[in-house]
């Protein structure tokens, strides 16, 4: 589920008829992050060397205390966090289909943080977001360009030790597409959800 805008009153809590949309999404995006945390933890098995593993494990740390802030958000609204049962990740996933080797999960991981800027950044765009859910917003956002930066370093780098650039540029060119889709499907669900 993308973000909705919500209006908000002065303190940071938004109004009662849209706080169960509101922990929704924030549901949807802390599973988003904790799916992203489990494709860092694949990666650690794929990607030995030194200086990927200490980026790996950074990367980590920052999926994971994203999830974390936005559980504390989601608490701060008086609830607990929703299951996703067919949430982003998993959707894409079903897509995509497992990936068969350390380029593929490279892909997948680009293409799910590109999405994950690209969320955060319009939802902060938004009128009538509150403050607090805006602070959080901000401090996700902050560490998601490094993420894209150094995956997509990494995946070059590899397609270019393995001379297979021209299949890494196939391979993300066809996971580009299938994740728009399934973008796509989480927008019109919601603005169903918006009319019905
Ligand atoms: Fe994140
Ligand atoms: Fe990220």
């Amino acid at each position: 589920m993308p973000a909705v805008a919500r209006k908000s009153d002065e303190i940071g809590v938004p109004r009662m008829e849209a706080t169960g949309q509101l922990i929704m999404v924030f549901s949807f995006y802390r599973d988003a992050e904790l799916r992203g945390a489990r494709l860092l933890l694949n990666l650690h098995n794929h990607l030995r060397d030194g200086d990927s593993q200490a980026k790996l494990t950074r990367h980590l740390a920052d999926e994971t205390r994203h999830a974390m802030l936005w559980t504390h958000r989601i608490a701060e609204l008086g609830a607990a966090p929703a299951v996703i049962a067919d949430g982003y990740q998993r959707r894409l996933g079903a897509r995509i289909g497992v990936p068969k080797d350390t380029l593929e999960l490279l892909a997948l991981t680009l293409v799910a943080e590109g999405r994950a800027i690209d969320r955060y950044q319009s939802h902060a765009a938004m009128g009538g977001v509150d403050r607090a859910t805006l602070e959080v917003l901000k401090a996700v956002s902050a560490d998601e360009p490094w993420h894209l930066s150094w995956i997509e370093r990494k995946m070059n780098e590899l397609a270019d030790e393995r001379g297979e650039r021209e299949r890494a540029g196939q391979v993300l060119a066809r996971y580009r597409e299938i994740e728009k889709d399934v973008y796509a499907s989480f927008l019109a669900e919601e603005a169903a959800l918006a009319t019905g």
